[in-house]
């Protein structure tokens, strides 16, 4: 299926560098609460995909590869046109995705139809997360490549309603997204972790590599941790990750 948002071409590694947070899927799930049947929707390699799922919609057939086989069935599909009936689930659940979808507001209408109860959204705030130290002071074409992605909150929120929660990142995130390692700076220098971020994955690897020799430098010689000391003292950090909850 075309329209993956470029996931059938940079989703092979996901498994590797994306593990879910139990820490953010506790968040997650005490959002979906009480909701006995959910629809995961841009669902990828299933993570954060409560018990209660009994369907998952993704257009990439790499990402869905990858999906533990006691997973929920997953159909290939778009958000934009989604293959289930209306009202057929208590909740609708995206996490992460709906700054691949090219028509949101088809996408976001979609997941109100097909939900009796509740939508349940995770996405960032690229205000507050332009400030996190790794895109304001080293790589500023991520941050530009994010912005151009982003999805503004209050998008979602004229939509759908709904109230918005602060998603903290854990100093030890085991889900490698943009921010994970905002306490573990020399992730940024592997690879194998910038594959799994799509702010890197869509930028061209040239416009980094000044931004990433500089912290390279800066982590020898001490200077990232004498510049962020008030980081090292902080078991959480607000990068702008956003849960956005819509009771219907
Ligand atoms: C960053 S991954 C997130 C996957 C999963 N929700 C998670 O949190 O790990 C983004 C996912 O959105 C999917 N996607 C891209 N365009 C989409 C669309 N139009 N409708 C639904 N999903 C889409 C991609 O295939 C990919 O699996």
């Amino acid at each position: 299926m075309t329209g993956s948002g470029g996931y059938d071409r940079f989703g092979r590694g996901y498994g590797v560098t994306r593990r879910p947070d139990p820490r953010i899927a506790a968040q997650i799930d005490a959002a979906l609460s009480g909701m006995r049947s959910v629809a995961n929707v841009g669902a990828g390699t299933g993570s954060y995909e409560p018990i209660t799922t009994r369907i998952a919609v993704d257009p990439s057939r790499v990402m869905t590869a990858q999906r533990a086989a006691t997973a929920a069935p997953a159909v290939l599909g778009v958000a934009e046109a989604l293959p289930i009936a209306d009202a057929a689930v208590d909740a609708a659940l995206a996490v992460l995705t709906i700054h691949h979808w090219p028509d949101l507001e088809s996408g976001l209408a979609e997941l109100r139809r097909i939900a009796r109860r509740r939508v349940v959204i995770m996405t960032w705030d690229a205000d507050v997360y332009e400030t996190f130290w790794l895109v304001r002071d080293y790589v500023r074409a991520a941050a530009r490549t994010d912005r151009g992605y982003a999805v503004p909150l209050d998008r979602i929120t004229t939509a759908l309603g709904g109230r918005v929660e602060t998603v903290l990142i854990p100093h030890d995130c085991t889900d490698g997204f943009g921010a994970a390692y905002w306490r573990r700076p020399d992730a940024y220098l592997d690879p194998e972790v910038r594959a799994g971020m799509s702010m890197f994955a869509r930028t061209d690897p040239g416009t980094t590599v000044e931004g990433l020799d500089r912290l390279r430098d800066d982590i020898d010689s001490g200077r990232w941790r004498r510049r962020y000391a008030d980081l090292l003292d902080l078991d959480d950090y607000d990068a702008g990750y956003r849960l956005v909850v819509v009771d219907l």
